[in-house]
C-alpha cells in the first residue's frame, strides 16, 4: 500500500505542545517551521500541518499565521462543554473560534486521567466544538491494563461511540488513536497494531454515521511518532495522520515527520 492513497482523506499532521512553549517561544517556533517547510519546498496542499500551542498562546500565533499568511493551522488543546458563564478557568468554544482556531482536541488521555474526563465529558466538549464550527479532534486510546484485559480495540471503539453520541453525519471531525502505553514511553504502536484499531475505529464511523463519513473522516495514530517510523504508519490504509507529542517540539523532526512523503521510500 502506497502512502496517500485516498483522494479524499488529506493526511493531518497534528503537533500537541502540551503544557510547554510560553506565547514568545510560540512566535519563534511557529515562524521557524514555516521557513524550515518553505526551504524544504513542503506541498502545502498535500499534507496539511496544526500546532496545538497553549491556550496563552494561541492569540500570538493567531497574529502571525495571519499576518505572514502561513500555511499552518493551529487549535486548542481542550475545550469547555460551556459557552460562557460562572466556570472559572474554563475556555469557551466561542472565545477558540475567534481565534480562528480549526481544530480542537478533545479527550486526551492527559485530560481523561489527570482531570478525569468521562466519555459524557467528552462528548459534551465535541457537541460543543461543533456548535462553534471548530473541527474536533477525538482522541481515544487504551491503557496497558485495557490492552491486556479487553484486547487493543474494545476501549477506543467505545469511547468512540461514546463521543459520538450527539454528532450528526454533516458534522466534520477528525479522530485520533492513541494507545495510552504508547504516549511518552517511547514505545509506538507498530503500523500493524494501529492499523488494526484504526480499521475497527473506521467501522464505528460507519456504523454510527454512514459510508460516507466514514471514507471522509481522517483517523490519525498518536504515541511515539517520530520521523523514523512516521513512515510506516502512513503506509497503513486507515491511517490519515499523525498526533505528535514530544517530537512536535523539535522543529526538525517535526518537519521530517511533515515530510513523510519524501522518506517514505515510495
Ligand atoms: P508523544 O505524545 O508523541 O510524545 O507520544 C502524543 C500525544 O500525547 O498526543
Amino acid at each position: 500500500m502506497a502512502v496517500n492513497e485516498h483522494p479524499r482523506r488529506t493526511p493531518l499532521i497534528a503537533g500537541n505542545w502540551k503544557m510547554n512553549l510560553d506565547h514568545l517561544q510560540a512566535i519563534a517556533f511557529v515562524q521557524k517551521l514555516a521557513w524550515n517547510l518553505k526551504d524544504a519546498k513542503h506541498d502545502v496542499a498535500a499534507v496539511e500541518v496544526a500546532v496545538f500551542p497553549p491556550f496563552t498562546d494561541l492569540r500570538s500565533v493567531q497574529t502571525l499565521v495571519s499576518a505572514d499568511k502561513l500555511p499552518i493551522v493551529f487549535g486548542g488543546q481542550d475545550v469547555s462543554a460551556q459557552d460562557s458563564g460562572a466556570y472559572t478557568g474554563e475556555i469557551s468554544g466561542a472565545f477558540l473560534a475567534q481565534l480562528e482556531c480549526k481544530y480542537v482536541l478533545i479527550g486526551h488521555s492527559e485530560r481523561r486521567t489527570l482531570h478525569a474526563e468521562t466519555d459524557e465529558i467528552v462528548s459534551a466538549k465535541v457537541t460543543a466544538a461543533l456548535k462553534h464550527n471548530l473541527v474536533p479532534i477525538i482522541c481515544v486510546g487504551e491503557s496497558a491494563a485495557d490492552l491486556e484485559l479487553h484486547g487493543p480495540s474494545a476501549v477506543p471503539v467505545a469511547q468512540l461511540r461514546a463521543a459520538l453520541a450527539g454528532v450528526t453525519n454533516a458534522a466534520d471531525f477528525v479522530v485520533a488513536y492513541e494507545p495510552v502505553w504508547a504516549i511518552g514511553s517511547g514505545k509506538a504502536a507498530t503500523p500493524e497494531q494501529a492499523e488494526q484499531v484504526a480499521a475497527q475505529l473506521r467501522l464505528v464511523l460507519t456504523e454510527t454515521l454512514g459510508q460516507d463519513v466514514a471514507d471522509k473522516t481522517r483517523i490519525l495514530y498518536g504515541g511515539s511518532v517520530k520521523g523514523s517510523n512516521i513512515a510506516g504508519f502512513m503506509r497503513e490504509p486507515n491511517v490519515d495522520g499523525a498526533l505528535v507529542g514530544g517530537a512536535s517540539l523539535d522543529i526538525d523532526e517535526f518537519s521530517s515527520i511533515v515530510r513523510f512523503q519524501q522518506h517514505v521510500g515510495l
